[in-house]
C-alpha cells in the first residue's frame, strides 16, 4: 500500500474529545457507514442483487452531498470487504464495475464540491484497473477539505491489524523499534487510519447488530447507531436521525 492511496490527513489533534456541551448542534466529525441490505432491497423487488448495489452507489451520492451540510468532515464507508470475495463471481464482478465507475465518473464532481477521496484497505490486492482508478481520483482531489471519502475496498479489521503487526514487528526486528515502546498510540500510527481521528458514529443499515470485521481498533469508542432501514432506501433524513441521536448520547470515554 503506497500512501498515495492513503492520502495524508492530519488529524486535529488539539479538538475537544467532544464531550460536551449536549444539543442540537453536537455533531460527529467522523461518521462511518456498514452499508447493508442491498441484495435484501433488490430480492424483496424480486430483482437480482446486483441491482441493489447499483441503487446503494445512489444511495452512496446522496449521503455523500449531504454529509458536509450536516457538519461531517469525513465518511468512511464499507464497500467491499476482505470477506467479500466469497460471494458468486457475478456479484464481486459487479461491485469491481461500480467502484471503477464510481472513480472515474464521480471524481470530478466531488472535486468541484471540495471532496478529497481517500482509500483505506488492501488497495494492492485490487485488479490493476481498479487500483489505478483510485489512485487517480485520490490524486485529483488531494487538496480539498470540505469532506474526506473514505472508501474501505478490500478492508478487513482483522486485516488491517495483521499488516499493522507485521509492520510494527518488521521495526522492532530492523532495531528501529523497541518492543517496550509499542503501546496504543504507536499501534494507531500503524493503521491504514493513521492520519485521521477515530470515528464518533458508525451506522448500520438493514438491522444487523454487528461490526462484521469494520474498524475493529478505531470503533473502541465509537457511537453505534443502526436502523432497519435497507441501504439503497437511506437518505439524507435518515442521516440526519441518527445524528440527532447522537447529539443526545453522552461519550465518556472510559471515564465518569
Ligand atoms: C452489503 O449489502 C453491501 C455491500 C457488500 C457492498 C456495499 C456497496 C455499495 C453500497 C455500492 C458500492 C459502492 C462503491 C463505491 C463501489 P448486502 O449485499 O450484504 O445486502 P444483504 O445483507 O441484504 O444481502
Amino acid at each position: 500500500m503506497t500512501d498515495d492511496l492513503h492520502g495524508r490527513v492530519e488529524p486535529d489533534r488539539a479538538a475537544p474529545l467532544h464531550t460536551a456541551p449536549r444539543g442540537p448542534d453536537y455533531r460527529p466529525r467522523h461518521v462511518a457507514i456498514i452499508m447493508d441490505g442491498n441484495g435484501r432491497w433488490a430480492l424483496r423487488r424480486g430483482l437480482p442483487r446486483t441491482v441493489g448495489h447499483c441503487a446503494g452507489v445512489e444511495a452512496l451520492r446522496g449521503v455523500v452531498k449531504a454529509a458536509p451540510d450536516l457538519g461531517i468532515k469525513i465518511l468512511t464507508c464499507y464497500a467491499f470487504s476482505t470477506e467479500n470475495w466469497k460471494r458468486p463471481k457475478d456479484e464481486v464482478d459487479t461491485l469491481m464495475s461500480l467502484l471503477l465507475e464510481y472513480c472515474r465518473l464521480e471524481a470530478e464532481n466531488l472535486h468541484r464540491n471540495g471532496v478529497r477521496i481517500n482509500a483505506i484497505g488492501r488497495i494492492h490486492e485490487l485488479p490493476p484497473a481498479q487500483q489505478q482508478e483510485i489512485a487517480r481520483a485520490v490524486a485529483l482531489t488531494r487538496g480539498n477539505d470540505r469532506l474526506i471519502l473514505n472508501l474501505a475496498v478490500n478492508y478487513g479489521g482483522q486485516a488491517e491489524l495483521v499488516d499493522a503487526f507485521r509492520s510494527l514487528a518488521a521495526e522492532v526486528q530492523s532495531g528501529r523499534l523497541a518492543p517496550e515502546a509499542i503501546d496504543a498510540e504507536v499501534v494507531r500510527r500503524h493503521l491504514y487510519t493513521a492520519d485521521l481521528p477515530d470515528p464518533d458514529l458508525i451506522i448500520r443499515t438493514a438491522g444487523e447488530m454487528r461490526l462484521s470485521n469494520f474498524l475493529l481498533w478505531q470503533s473502541a469508542y465509537a457511537e453505534i447507531w443502526v436502523t432497519d432501514v435497507y441501504w439503497p432506501d437511506f437518505t439524507r433524513e435518515h442521516l440526519e436521525q441518527a445524528l440527532r441521536d447522537y447529539a443526545r448520547r453522552e461519550r465518556r470515554f472510559g471515564a465518569l
